[in-house]
């Protein structure tokens, strides 16, 4: 039995960090993320997050985000599957639609050929979307330094918080929709419950 692709997915500040691990250790998961997954990952993520990056265009953005995601599935995640492991990753195509095209603004069907081209149509199963607000956002990055992305204006974020709502009211069988406001050991048996009810695992 090949493996199930489950991608956990929001903005800054949703938990989703705590959760993937809680997850991926109950489901004995590979445990992964974009950007920055592999070796080659990691050397894009330092290029994207860097603050010192000021000129990077969306357009580079996107692409180095899909390249990420490339070497992400065929390196780390369709090997997993196929092995029979599930994959739990911090992140997936999903974010660069929200981040890269409703926050960024870059065309929604170009992002997706081009992110479909990177993955080889290898889409998550199961998308666990954690909802919170922009004050949410707000209170995470209040608390540390800030990354490139971290950065950004309220009008992107919710901009991203948007983009989220309508990719997840698109495909309601593969998104599952979270609140993300309980505390944290309600979520993780409110997320693992769920998931089994989804897919069986
Ligand atoms: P992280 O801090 O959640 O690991 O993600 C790093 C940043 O990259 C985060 O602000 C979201 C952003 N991002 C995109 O803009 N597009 C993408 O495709 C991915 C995977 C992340």
């Amino acid at each position: 039995m090949p493996g199930r692709y489950i991608a956990f997915e929001g903005v800054e500040g949703c938990g989703k960090s705590t959760h993937v691990k809680r997850l991926a250790t109950h489901l004995d998961a590979l445990i992964t993320r974009e950007p920055g997954g592999t070796v080659v990952g990691t050397m894009l993520r330092e290029i994207l997050t860097n603050p010192a990056n000021t000129q990077l265009s969306p357009h580079a953005e996107a692409l180095l985000m899909a390249a990420d995601r490339a070497q992400h599935l065929r390196e780390l995640v369709v090997p997993a599957l196929a092995a029979g492991r599930h994959v739990v990753s911090d992140r997936s195509v999903y974010s660069s639609l929200a981040y890269q095209g409703y926050g960024r603004g870059l065309d929604l069907a170009e992002l997706r050929r081009l992110n479909d081209f990177a993955i080889g149509s290898r889409w998550p199963d199961l998308v666990v979307y954690i909802r919170v607000d922009l004050a949410a956002v707000r209170r995470r990055l209040a608390k540390r330094d800030t990354d490139r992305f971290e950065r950004a204006d309220d009008d992107f974020f919710t901009r991203a918080i948007h983009g989220f709502e309508e990719l997840a009211q698109q495909e309601p069988n593969r998104w599952l929709i979270i609140d993300g406001t309980p505390p944290k050991d309600e979520l993780e048996l409110i997320i693992r419950r769920a998931v089994t009810e989804r897919l069986g695992v």
